[in-house]
Order: structure tokens, then C-alpha cells, then sequence
């Protein structure tokens, strides 16, 4: 049995701040005492780590990354291997990426390969959605059996027609099932036969840049899809999680469901917190280092977004990494914005990014926990063996110096991605060590951790609904 004792840190969970002293066991947070205490002086540990000064928070929990998507003709470049250990760098100690169900093919099959993409290759745990990308008969029927698998969420689309997209009959009939069995549907809410619509006529006008992306994904055709999901999960009678919330319009339509007490979550990402439209249309192309759906907004919207946040309009904030090198992959889309593979790169930056909003004022201590641990853990069945630091939880922990700065760069970045969208961004605040089940994955700011360390992490269903 390896014992290891965290000494003289402030404790940060989504409840609580407490000068304690972190006792694990085996993988686990065996006991928590106030330090300086009789009870915490006489524990003793093969390892003891001195986090006097520092905070010692859960390690994140990021419910949204694309490690290895294939998309836009080409593969996100983070594999599972790089991604994960990116993402330990972190701060994150669990992943929930999505497998992809190819159309023509079961859900398993789509599921397998995620497993065998993932497995002995992740530095840190990790758990799927499932994208259905063809409800029809027989994926229906597969819904509960994948729940029973631990894959209890499943991702539809609105959006890309032709590849991912689900027409309202589709979307209501998994609805229908996911209320039946305690699933939960993702949405990716934007209308994407109006916005295919607009692309088309953009293109033929000669708009071809980066910028144009965000022109033609109107945020009335965000709010739009938020507010028809919102009232067909109704009609279903399911609750409804939609990702990637960008436009203050949509966090409206949140705000009001949320209102009348309906079971309607949200996710927002870094990208509409920290980045805009000024950043998709720099110049010679570089717009395209942010191409991503929903697209970035005016910078007006930041400011509904973190209201939404503080409010609890919004839940979760995920990153939806999804990195595409500038050379050779954005690069795909030059002269034909409507080319370049959506996503970008962010696993690495969240917790820092978040931590960030805590020294600006938007976010208190505790809800940045609560937002990027606690919360997504409950959302999706993981709490509390992840998400929070309490006996029997994974020991799951980060060592967080909130006094360090740093300068984001890909110079230093640790994803497979050869640019940073916050290249040059100085941030108070710096991982120092991350344990992962115990297992040391980061120690003062060096790798220590193992590819196949991560586990597949079957998960319960959403927490927030009995
Ligand atoms: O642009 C994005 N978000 N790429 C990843 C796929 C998705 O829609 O989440
Ligand atoms: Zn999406
Ligand atoms: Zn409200
Ligand atoms: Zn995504």
C-alpha cells in the first residue's frame, strides 16, 4: 500500500477552502485533516509533497475533446497519447472524448474503434460520448445498451449537413429514448441547412476568408437551434445539454428554460471567453488558426457568458479540443473558408485560462472548481470519484501554484499543434505537480507520467437529474 501525504496547501473544492493536509491511499483520498493538527502531524508517506502556498485542487475534468477526429478531410493532430499528456500538463486528469458513429455503421463499431484508439495510449483517464451521426431503427435500440456500457451521453448535430447532421425527427426520437433511459442528448446547436445556405452564397460573392465563417454562422441561427432543441427535449420530456454556447442570444434561451425549471444544461469553451471575431480576421490567413463551430463572437457576447457562468446558466466549460496544424490542415481551407477543418486546440490551457478569470474578477475560486471538476463530473456521471477531493475519490490531484506567471506559446505547449490560440497570453497561475490515481504524472513541472496509465472510465448517468 503506498501512502502519500500533500502537506500545508489550501484545499479547493467546488464547496469548500481549507488549510488541510491530503492523506492517499491505494489511488485514493483515504482522509482530509486541518493542518497543523495532531491528527495530520501523525500521518507519515512513502512520498510527502509540501504544497505550502499552493492550492491543491481536483484535477480537471474536461468533458469535450476531439483526440484524433477525423474531419474536413484530414485527422485532429493530437492523438490520445499527445493529447492526454498535453492535457496532464494541464492540470486535467480525465478526458471525455467522443467516439463517432461512422453512418452505415452500429454504434459499436463506432465505439469500438474509440476504444482501440484509446486504449494503453492515455497518460490520464478517460471516458466517451457517443455521436450518433445516423438515428435510424437500430441505433435507437443501441442507446440503453451503451448506457449499460458507461456511455451514457450521446452527441447530435443540427449542424453539417451531409456529415453530421440530425433532422428534427431524428433529434426527437433519440430524445424520446434518452427520457426513457436516463441517456442525455448533447446538442450541437446552430441550423445548419440556413447556414449551408449562406455559405454557398458567401463563396459565390468572393468571400472566401476565415472571417466569413463567423459571418455566415449567424448567431440568430445559434439561438434559433438553442431555442427549437430546448422545445423539442420538451416535447420528449429528456433534459439537454448544449455545447459549445458562444452567443449571448443562446445563453438567453438557456436563462428562460432554466426559469420555468426545465432539466436544460449549457457548456461554453476558453475560445468565446478569451478569443473573438477581431482574432478570425488577422491577416495572410492567420483567421483560420480559429475557425471553429459555433464560431467565435464579438467580443460583446464575452460579457453574457461570464454572467452566465456566475449565474449558473451556464454549467460547464470544456474546451472541445480539436487541433488542426496551420500548416498543411487550416491550410486545407485557403481561398474556400468553408475548407478549413473546424476546431481548435485548448486541453492544455483550460484550468490556467479559468484560473486566469479568478485573478481578473469573473469567477470566484470555488466556481472555477465547480466549473471545470465538479460540475462536468456530475453532468456526466463520473462524481465523486472525479471532480472534487474527498475520502474515496480518485486521487485525482493538482499541486497549483496561483502566483506563477507564464507566457502561452506553442514554443512551450505540450499539444501536437503548431500554433497556440493564445500565443504570447501571460496568466497568473501554474500546474506544479499532478497525481492521477496516485501516480505522480507531473512533479514540479517535469513528466513523469506513462502512456496506458490512463483507464477507461465507464460512467453512471447525469447527477443532476435524481
Ligand atoms: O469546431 C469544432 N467545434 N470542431 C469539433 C466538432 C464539434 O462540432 O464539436
Ligand atoms: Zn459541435
Ligand atoms: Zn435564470
Ligand atoms: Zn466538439
Amino acid at each position: 500500500m503506498t501512502r502519500t501525504v500533500i502537506r500545508g496547501g489550501l484545499v479547493v473544492t467546488a464547496s469548500d477552502e481549507i488549510h488541510a493536509d491530503v492523506l492517499i491511499e491505494d489511488g485514493r483520498i483515504a482522509a482530509l485533516a486541518a493542518s497543523g493538527t495532531s491528527a495530520a502531524e501523525a500521518w507519515t508517506g512513502d512520498r510527502v509533497i509540501d504544497a505550502t502556498g499552493k492550492y491543491v485542487i481536483p484535477g480537471g475534468v474536461d468533458a469535450h475533446t476531439h483526440m484524433e477526429l477525423p474531419f474536413g478531410g484530414t485527422f485532429a493532430s493530437d492523438t490520445f497519447e499527445t493529447g492526454t499528456r498535453a492535457a496532464a500538463w494541464g492540470g486535467t486528469t480525465t478526458i471525455v472524448d467522443f467516439a463517432v458513429q461512422s453512418v452505415g455503421a452500429s454504434l459499436r463499431e463506432g465505439l469500438d474503434t474509440w476504444h482501440a484508439k484509446a486504449e494503453g495510449n492515455c497518460a490520464i483517464d478517460y471516458a466517451f460520448h457517443m455521436i450518433i451521426s445516423d438515428v435510424n431503427e437500430s441505433t435507437l435500440k443501441e442507446m440503453p445498451k451503451l448506457i449499460e456500457h458507461g456511455i451514457s451521453s450521446f452527441k447530435l448535430f443540427m449542424a453539417y449537413p451531409g456529415v453530421f447532421y440530425s433532422d428534427d425527427g431524428q433529434i426527437l426520437r433519440a430524445m424520446q429514448v434518452a427520457a426513457d433511459t436516463g441517456g442525455l442528448i448533447m446538442m450541437h446547436a446552430e441550423n445548419g441547412i440556413a447556414i449551408d445556405v449562406l455559405v454557398e452564397q458567401a463563396l459565390a460573392r468572393g468571400e472566401t476568408d476565415p472571417r466569413h465563417h463567423g459571418e455566415v454562422r449567424k448567431v440568430l441561427l445559434e439561438a434559433e437551434a438553442t431555442h427549437r432543441a430546448i422545445q423539442l427535449a420538451r416535447v420528449a420530456g429528456s433534459p439537454l445539454y448544449v455545447v459549445h454556447v458562444s452567443a449571448e442570444e443562446a445563453v438567453a434561451e438557456l436563462a428562460a428554460a432554466r426559469d420555468k425549471g426545465l432539466p436544460v444544461f449549457g457548456e461554453t469553451c476558453p475560445q468565446y471567453l478569451f478569443l473573438s471575431t477581431d482574432n478570425l480576421a488577422e491577416p495572410d490567413f492567420e483567421g483560420a488558426k480559429y475557425v471553429c463551430s459555433t464560431p467565435l463572437r464579438p467580443k460583446e457576447h464575452q460579457a453574457a457568458l461570464w454572467r452566465g457562468l456566475r449565474t449558473d446558466d451556464l454549467q460547464v466549460v470544456s474546451t472541445d479540443h480539436c487541433p488542426f496544424c496551420f500548416s498543411g490542415q487550416k491550410e486545407l481551407g485557403r481561398g474556400d473558408f468553408s475548407k478549413i477543418p473546424n476546431g481548435l486546440p485548448g486541453v492544455e490551457n483550460r484550468m490556467d485560462l479559468l484560473h486566469q478569470a479568478v485573478v481578473d474578477g469573473h469567477i470566484t475560486r470555488r466556481r472555477w472548481i465547480e466549473i471545470a471538476c465538479a460540475t462536468p463530473a456530475r453532468m456526466f456521471g463520473l462524481y465523486p470519484k472525479k471532480g472534487t477531493i474527498a475520502p474515496g475519490a480518485d486521487a485525482d490531484v493538482v499541486i497549483y501554484d496561483p502566483h506563477a506567471t507564464q507566457t502561452m506559446s506553442a514554443e512551450t505547449h505540450h499539444m501536437n499543434v503548431d500554433y497556440s490560440a493564445y500565443e504570447g497570453k501571460t496568466v497568473t497561475g501554474r500546474v506544479e505537480t499532478v497525481l492521477s490515481r496516485g501516480e505522480i504524472v507531473i512533479e514540479q513541472r517535469e513528466y513523469k507520467g506513462r502512456a496506458g496509465h490512463g483507464a477507461f472510465t465507464p460512467r453512471s448517468t447525469c447527477q443532476y437529474l435524481n
